[in-house]
Parts: structure tokens; sequence; C-alpha cells
């Protein structure tokens, strides 16, 4: 599905990104645990090439733990990258955060040499939320510091730890053709970039491939009654059963499509996850022929 994002923001986010670099140990990529693979940026990948990483899938509350399991031993299998599973509930995120850096850049400790870490993440990921939930007093604006863009943001979580808080905005650089319709599903996408019906099938799509029973039990639908279902089949089915229906008993597409999608972010259709790392290297083989 075709997202328009603004190119300029871009590239300004990846100059400032490039700048900031110069000087970080770690790099922190915050993902969102439902659709790890589709929520990174590319772009960040090769900038921040040979330096130490950690991956944190965030919201792991709604995401399905069987699969957030198989992620971050796909991630920890890679060189110089750790994983970890975050939500908004744990109360003191930070220990988490820095015993993982550390460990990432044991060269690093003591005033002299600080460990700097920046931390990435595509909009709605959550990392307002995390930095909020790990600073409270600790934030510093950075803005006359030398060489530190006015809006950056650093935060010091012990005396020889700093963590930056990346400039502007990195957007995802849709490369596969799922990661645009797992994006607009999550809410990444604003509502004008994308037709909610078009995601809303897919969406549905995948349900009725992994996760039927979910599917049933949010529709109170007998789990038999979704064999050979197609996903049009089952929106009209929903919109049905949530009285979205327009005058003459035609069902209010549109309205179905937007229940979808809203259970589906709000975790009411339980925990979820749209992407599996074996079905993503698929989706980037065929992406890659196309
Ligand atoms: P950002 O800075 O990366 O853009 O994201 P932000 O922290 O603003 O979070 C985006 C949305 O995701 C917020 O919801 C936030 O509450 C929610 N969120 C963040 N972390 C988690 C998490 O671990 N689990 C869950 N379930 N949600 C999380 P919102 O609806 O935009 O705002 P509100 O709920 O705070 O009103």
């Amino acid at each position: 599905m075709a997202i328009q994002w603004f190119p300029g923001h871009m590239n300004k986010a990846r100059k400032d990104v490039t700048e900031r670099l110069k000087d970080i140990d770690v790099v922190i990529e915050l993902l969102d645990a439902r659709l790890p693979a589709s929520s990174a940026n590319p772009m960040l990948a090769r900038m921040a090439k040979g330096k130490p990483r950690l991956m944190i899938l965030n919201k792991q509350d709604l995401a399905d733990p069987a699969i957030t399991e198989q992620w971050l031993a796909w991630y920890r299998a890679k060189k110089q990258t750790e994983a970890l599973g975050m939500d908004a509930g744990e109360r003191a995120p930070a220990q988490r955060l820095i015993a993982a850096c550390r460990a990432l850049a044991p060269n690093r400790s003591g005033l002299e040499k600080p460990l700097r870490v920046l931390i990435c993440g595509i909009p709605n990921v959550g990392k307002s939320t995390l930095i909020n939930s790990m600073s409270s007093r600790k934030i510093a604006k950075t803005g006359n510091m030398p060489g530190v863009t006015k809006n950056e943001q650093r935060i010091i979580l012990a005396d020889d730890f700093e963590l930056y808080d990346t400039p502007g905005m990195l957007w995802p650089k849709i490369e596969v053709e799922e990661s645009g319709y797992n994006l607009a599903a999550s809410g990444a996408v604003g509502r004008n970039a994308m037709d909610e019906e078009e995601v809303a099938l897919e969406l549905l799509k995948y349900l009725l491939r992994h996760y039927r029973a979910e599917l049933a039990a949010r529709y109170k639908f007998d789990v038999e009654a979704l064999d050979g279902m197609q996903d049009w089949q089952a929106l009209e089915l929903i919109g049905k059963r949530r009285g979205a229906v327009l005058s003459g008993g035609r069902i209010n597409m549109q309205k179905a499509a937007e229940i979808v999608l809203t259970d589906f972010r709000d975790g009411q259709t339980g925990r979820i996850t749209l992407e599996r790392p074996a079905e993503w290297l698929e989706w980037e083989k065929r992406a890659k022929v196309l």
C-alpha cells in the first residue's frame, strides 16, 4: 500500500541523526512489538552500521507473547545486538535498559567516558511514553550546547549514562508491501494517508489465517463458521453484528472497518502480532524480486 510520507522531514532527520551518531556508543531502536520489522527504519540500520544496537520491542502488552519471543531471538542472533520486550506498564524500565546498553559497550563507563546512547523510533511507537517513565526530573534540554540540535533532549539516567532523544522524526521507509498495511493497522499512519476499508480487509485476512479464535471470541462467531471465510465476508458480518447498517439494510463497510481497526489498536481483539520472522523473510524476498 502506498503511503505518502514527507521526504523533506525525512532528509532533515537523516542529517540530524547522522550528525548525532558521530559520538554515540549504542543505538536504541524502539519497535512496535506487533510489527517489529515494519516499524524498524532501514535507513537507521544503514546509518548506524557498526554500532552496537539495542532493539526494544515496545507495546509488548498488545503483542502475541509467543511471537515476541521469536522476534527477540531473531534480533539477539544478530551481531552486536541485544533485544528487550517492554511496555508502558513497566514501572522502572531504566534499569533494564541501562544494563543492556552497558553490556553492549563494556569499555564505556565512569565520568571520563560516559556511555552515550541514542534512542530512535518511528512516530507513535511509544518513545515519549518510555522516556517520560524513565526520566521524571532528569530531562535536560541541550539547546544551548554546541553541536546539539535545539529540540534535542539529553536525559541523564546515571552519572555516566547519557540518553539522547533523536531530533526530528524518523519515518519508516516502506520496502515491503505488507509493512504499509501493518503500519496503517497499528495506527502509525494518519487516517488521511490510507483507505481504512482496504487496511481492515488486510488485517482480517491475517486474523483469519493466524488468530481465528481471537476473532471468533471478539465478534461472537463460531470458530468453525470462520472456515473458508473471506476477509470481506468477515467485515460484512462484523458490520452486521455491530449495527453498522445503512438504510435499506446495506452494511456500512467504512464503519465496520473503523470498528475492526479500533478494536485491534486497543487490544480488544486480543494480543496479536502481524508478522513473524519466517513470514518477514518471505515478504522481503518477494519485495526484492518485484
Ligand atoms: P511517540 O512518542 O513514539 O510518538 O509515542 P507516544 O509515547 O506518544 O505513544 C503513542 C501511543 O502509544 C499513546 O497512545 C501511548 O499511550 C501508547 N503507548 C505507548 N507505549 C505503550 C505500551 O507499551 N503499551 C500500550 N498499550 N500503549 C502504549 P495514545 O492513544 O496516542 O494516547 P494516550 O493513550 O496516552 O491517550
